[in-house]
């Protein structure tokens, strides 16, 4: 089965209600002081010791990349990823690690592609990407064009926070339309960030627009969380939907 193809199929391959344990997570910020995730090394590794306690097999992890504020680079993420990977490995914790990353949809990620610059992707050569929260991003259709045309596969990081879609749910369908994957955070279920995106993360079940699910983990609250949405009966839902985390497990 072709990219397409299977990022659009509804039906669960296995034909099975049972809900799948999602094994592997695809966002989160756990590297060290380079973005607003966690800020040392120790807490990276006790955030990674409880991800292991909830069954997780592995973390791809995907510190911001953005134009302003977070300049990161692919070298200083993996050079960072090293540094936790050492430290997984000399404690024992059973769990693999990658990087990729957040790409925020500005000018310098247009400009990067136009380059041709090499982006960090997991998978298929998914590329994460989100939005401002609050101004619809000009030009959406002519950047994912662009994405598409260089190769990569755009995936839209927690589409139920963008309050610029809050207008009409059709606006939020029309987005996913333009042939992209939607990764729902996790924690959104539990109403964790606001009302209205607990409202569309339940739509999004419902639809049967959810691609990806992340924790989009930045810290130890948003780990204590994540074990209280997982055990709604949402995320029993979400579970049982055609979701691409565990063919994540050996890429
Ligand atoms: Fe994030």
């Amino acid at each position: 089965m072709g990219i397409f193809s299977k990022l659009f199929s509804k039906n669960n391959p296995s034909g099975s209600d049972i809900p799948e344990p999602v094994l592997v997570d695809m966002h989160s910020h756990l590297l060290p002081a380079i973005d607003d995730g966690v800020k040392t090394l120790e807490e990276a590794v006790a955030v990674v010791k409880e991800f292991v306690k909830l069954g997780f097999k592995k973390l791809i992890t995907t510190p911001h990349i953005m134009g302003d504020f977070y300049r990161n680079t692919p070298d200083i993420i993996l050079s960072k990823l090293d540094q936790l990977k050492t430290r997984i490995t000399n404690e024992g914790i059973d769990i693999q690690l990658a990087a990729a990353a957040e790409y925020y949809l500005d000018e310098s990620l247009i400009a990067k592609l136009q380059r041709g610059e090499k982006l960090l992707t997991f998978g298929e050569n998914y590329l994460l990407i989100e939005t401002s929260y609050l101004n619809a991003p000009a030009n959406f259709s002519d950047a994912i064009y662009l994405i598409k045309q260089s190769g990569y596969w755009p995936v839209l990081a927690h589409p139920e926070r963008y309050q610029y879609l809050y207008q009409s749910f059709e606006k939020f369908e029309e987005m996913y339309e333009q042939n992209i994957s939607f990764q729902l955070n996790t924690n959104s279920l539990l109403g964790y960030y606001s009302k209205p995106a607990q409202l569309y993360a339940k739509r999004m079940i419902e639809k049967n627009m959810v691609n990806f699910i992340g924790s989009d983990c930045h810290n130890m609250k948003h780990i204590e969380a994540l074990a209280k949405t997982m055990k709604l009966k949402e995320y029993n839902e979400v579970s049982r939907l055609y979701l691409f985390n565990n063919t994540l497990l050996n890429t």
